[in-house]
């Protein structure tokens, strides 16, 4: 077994950089190549950067989402005050604790609840209507030959199918990506006051309007998520935290995320004439060449974990109380496990990324999401030819998250 390094060599890893927002693959390159977890101080985390080691991360029953494993109620009011968590009555009861951060019997209780909703034939029920949704959304666009991928188009595609899952009906889904978007934006590292009242501001926004529509649910039920979830809290099963925390992270989990990975999948797809040429031909590859998508450029490339113990796995020692940075993205290319890493291909099988995590917290919105980009690519596949980046694309900057904030292209209709 061997300790964590104690020197640590100059990676050059800057994940706030513009080159590191182009293109991070060569950092976490690096990493990979370095041979051990590194110490990143800006962050103060031990990043895990080859597969094996993400991926035993991610499944050890000691490895934990949330700080009470590894601090004390003080040291962890101290945190917030340093992050600037602290002073958001709503955010902290909604946003900041949900089923995501939460570990053991609490996190399997709250999994619990929702896991039924999430398979797959409450699924097929969406796909006629995503399926509706996003050939409206072409329509809108078709005849002008150019659009910005991401704003009039990706961005409009998961609030819909989101607001259509809990239960939010069509006229009422207008402002989910705002509120999606004003809480996501608070876990960020701008962590100013302006933004984090504008946090909580939206959160407490959310939150009343799901009290107004959970009233109307109690009168008149639907079969939809949140008419059962409310009748269990009338029945004393969950409280309004669970139920409230529950719905806001569903939002966000499956908003910003979809509208990413559209991105990245539409660029691997550009920057790869010969594969999308093969997808055209062949549209039964489809299934595969989504999940390339997601570990070609994971839009969600880093979660940490806390030790809740001392720890061995795959030769390293790892003390109680380190956090330590799962990098999905940067596991996804480890050529260890994927041959040829670098290279996107649509028919690649086996392909057992860690894109939606692994383990306890694994994601539970990943058929939901797969459906999504199988619809839209096979869409924008019969429907449009030539399609062309233009412009400038820009990316969006950080390390939790990997998308473009605007991807302009040019199209015929086929
Ligand atoms: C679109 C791409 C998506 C990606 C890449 C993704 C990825 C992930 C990852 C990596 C996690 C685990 C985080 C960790 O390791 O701590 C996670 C958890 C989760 N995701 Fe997703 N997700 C996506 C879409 C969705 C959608 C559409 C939904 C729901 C509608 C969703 C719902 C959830 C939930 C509820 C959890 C928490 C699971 C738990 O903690 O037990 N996700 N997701």
């Amino acid at each position: 077994m061997k300790p964590l390094p104690g020197s640590q060599p100059d990676l050059g890893f800057a994940p706030l950089s513009d080159a590191f927002a182009d293109d991070p693959y060569p950092a976490y390159t690096r990493l990979r190549d370095y041979g051990a977890p590194w110490y990143f101080a800006d962050y103060d985390i031990w990043l895990l950067s080859r597969f094996d080691d993400v991926a035993a991360a991610a499944v050890h029953a000691s490895c934990v989402r949330s700080p009470e494993a590894v601090m004390t109620p003080d040291e962890i009011a101290a945190q917030q005050v340093r992050d600037n968590w602290h002073d958001m009555p709503h955010h902290s009861r909604f946003v900041q604790f949900s089923l995501l951060n939460a570990d053991g019997e609490v996190h399997q209780r709250l999994r619990r609840m929702i896991f039924n909703e999430f398979r797959t034939l409450s699924l097929q029920r969406l796909h006629a209507q995503t399926q509706a949704h996003v050939d409206r959304l072409l329509d809108a666009v078709i005849d002008t030959g150019r659009m910005d991928f991401i704003e009039d188009f990706a961005a409009r595609v998961p609030g819909p199918v989101i607001g259509t899952f809990l239960g939010v009906p069509e006229e009422e889904c207008g402002p989910l990506r705002q509120w999606s978007d004003d809480i996501v934006q608070y876990f960020d590292i701008d962590r100013s006051d302006a933004r984090k009242a504008l946090a909580e501001r939206t959160t407490t926004e959310f939150y009343d309007y799901l009290l107004r529509l959970s009233d109307d649910r109690r009168r008149r039920p639907k079969d939809d998520l949140i008419s059962r979830l409310i009748a269990r809290y009338d029945a004393g099963d969950l409280s309004e935290d669970d139920y409230i925390s529950t719905c806001m992270l569903i939002l966000m989990a499956g908003h910003g995320s979809t509208i990413d990975i559209l991105g990245n999948g539409l660029a691997a797809l550009l920057a790869h004439p010969d594969q999308l040429q093969r997808l055209r031909a062949d549209p039964s590859l489809m299934t595969t060449a989504v999940q390339e998508m997601f570990r070609y450029d994971a839009p969600l490339p880093f979660f940490h974990r806390f030790a809740a113990a001392d720890i061995d796995f795959n030769g390293w020692q790892i003390p109680k109380g380190t956090k330590l940075g799962l990098l999905y993205a940067c596991a996804n290319r480890d050529e260890a496990t994927f041959p040829q890493a670098d290279r996107f291909d649509a028919g690649r099988t086996p392909n057992r990324h860690i894109a939606f995590a692994s383990g306890a917290h694994v994601c539970l919105g990943n058929h939901l999401a797969r459906m999504e980009l199988d619809i839209v690519f096979s869409t924008l596949l019969r429907r449009l030819k030539d399609i062309e980046p233009t412009g400038a694309a820009v990316r969006r900057r950080g390390l939790s998250v990997r998308g473009f904030e605007a991807l302009p292209v040019t199209f015929r209709a086929a």
